[in-house]
């Protein structure tokens, strides 16, 4: 596993197919009927895996609580290959879950070497991105946030060498602020819980950023004291770690429950999650947490313009969101496309635009009406559409979309500057 995804590589190589097939991660198509007004990421198939969406798909259709929160590390500008993930979070803010956004400091300090200073710098610029874009509710520091970094020390005493080599390929000379920078995201992906109740919790990541989340997930299913779970024809809720005390105390909030020595049994009658709930309630009187398992939403890359992902350590490859408009210019007229060799050609085979990076753009973010985006890919594949008409045609909406963006950054600054 340790060679398949290094989270903090520049040039991941994880195929999402892979890791359906072998990591327990889901499919996400089959999600995305279950809502009538699916935004572009799921009727596109942008967002392509999922872990437990399930309980998050339930609370949006059943007006329940949930939570939704991801992480930037502060290394650099924000640029396109963000806002995925940024309209990801906003767009289950607006569907009901409590917002949340870690800025990852610590992680940006331990890992890239980032001053203080420059992370507090471009943390200000993915804030002004995100309230731009419409985001409410809370976005931390790591480094200034308390409660998150007791959980953290918590979640470490869950967390030993073996389960980081085996997954992140730390060894012997990986820096320990490295390895605490992993019990920060952990605590991350948890806090929402923490802070708000415990309620699912979404967190729509790169596919890299999967590593984390089996670790997120293994680490709140050890710190829980008791498992409940449905045996069909009765209830049993299994003490893992619980003091005679807090066993005492479960017990006794079920008429007609049978202690034994380490579980409990339920009669039939009882409704397995609001018992579920009802304990997870009392862990937390006996020092517990009652955390959920956190889910999250695994979406592709945005291509490059010089192919491969769009990255921070291939300048060419991206737009930042405050680029000068020559640059942008540069970028656009100078990608990779899906063209053929020729005029000749690609008026015969027609172009290919599952390999073009304008075109792509345009399907993640540039063109929201689908029976356009559909036009522009058929008349591409039929030679009808030029590469160079396209992307003239893709820069003014680039251009269109930053300019607007820019409005609306300055709209929101006076948010950032209370941060
Ligand atoms: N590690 C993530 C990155 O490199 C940032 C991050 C920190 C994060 N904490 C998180 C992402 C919690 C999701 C959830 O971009």
């Amino acid at each position: 596993m340790a060679e398949d995804i290094n989270p903090w590589s520049s040039t991941p190589k994880v195929s999402i197919e892979k890791l359906i097939e072998n990591f327990g991660i889901d499919h996400f198509e089959p999600q995305k009927a279950r809502f009538s007004d699916a935004p572009v990421f799921m009727r596109r198939n942008i967002v392509q895996g999922h872990r437990g969406y399930d309980q998050i798909a339930d609370a949006i259709i059943g007006k329940k609580p949930f939570h939704v929160l991801t992480g930037f590390m502060p290394s650099g500008h924000p640029h396109l290959g963000h806002l995925m993930v940024m309209k990801e979070v906003v767009w289950h803010i607006k569907h009901g879950g409590d917002g949340f956004i870690s800025i990852a400091d610590r992680e940006a300090h331990a890992v890239r070497g980032l001053s203080w200073e420059k992370c507090d710098e471009y943390a200000r610029e993915y804030i002004s991105c995100l309230y731009a874009m419409g985001f409410e509710g809370e976005i931390y520091a790591q480094r200034k946030n308390n409660a998150l970094k007791d959980l953290a020390f918590e979640a470490a005493c869950k967390i030993n060498f073996s389960n980081l080599s085996a997954i992140y390929g730390f060894g012997p000379e990986t820096e320990l602020a490295h390895a605490v920078s992993v019990s920060m995201q952990v605590a991350d992906i948890l806090y929402p819980q923490l802070a708000a109740g415990i309620a699912p919790t979404v967190v729509p990541v790169g596919i890299d950023q999967d590593p984390h989340i089996r670790l997120t997930r293994d680490v709140a299913n050890a710190l829980r004291l008791f498992l409940v779970e449905d045996r069909g024809t009765h209830i049993s809720i299994r003490a893992k770690t619980a003091s005679a005390e807090a066993i005492a105390a479960v017990a006794k909030a079920f008429p007609g429950a049978k202690k034994y020595e380490g579980h409990i049994d339920l009669p039939a009658g009882y409704n397995a999650a609001e018992v579920d709930g009802i304990v997870r309630g009392i862990e937390q009187q006996f020092g517990g947490f009652g955390f959920m398992l956190p889910s999250s939403t695994y979406h592709s890359f945005l291509m490059g313009f010089q192919g491969g992902k769009m990255s921070s350590s291939v300048p060419d490859s991206l737009i930042w969101f405050d680029d000068a408009d020559q640059d942008v210019k540069k970028k656009i007229m100078g990608a990779v496309t899906g063209g053929r060799q020729t005029l000749e050609e690609q008026k015969k085979f027609g172009g290919e635009p599952d390999k073009c990076a304008i075109y792509q753009l345009n399907k993640f973010h540039m063109q929201e009406d689908d029976t356009e985006l559909k036009m522009m890919c058929e008349a591409c594949k039929a030679g009808e559409l030029m590469c160079g008409t396209c992307k003239k045609e893709t820069l003014e909406r680039v251009r269109a979309f930053l300019a607007d963006f820019k409005e609306k950054r300055d709209e929101v600054a006076h948010k950032v500057a209370e941060w």
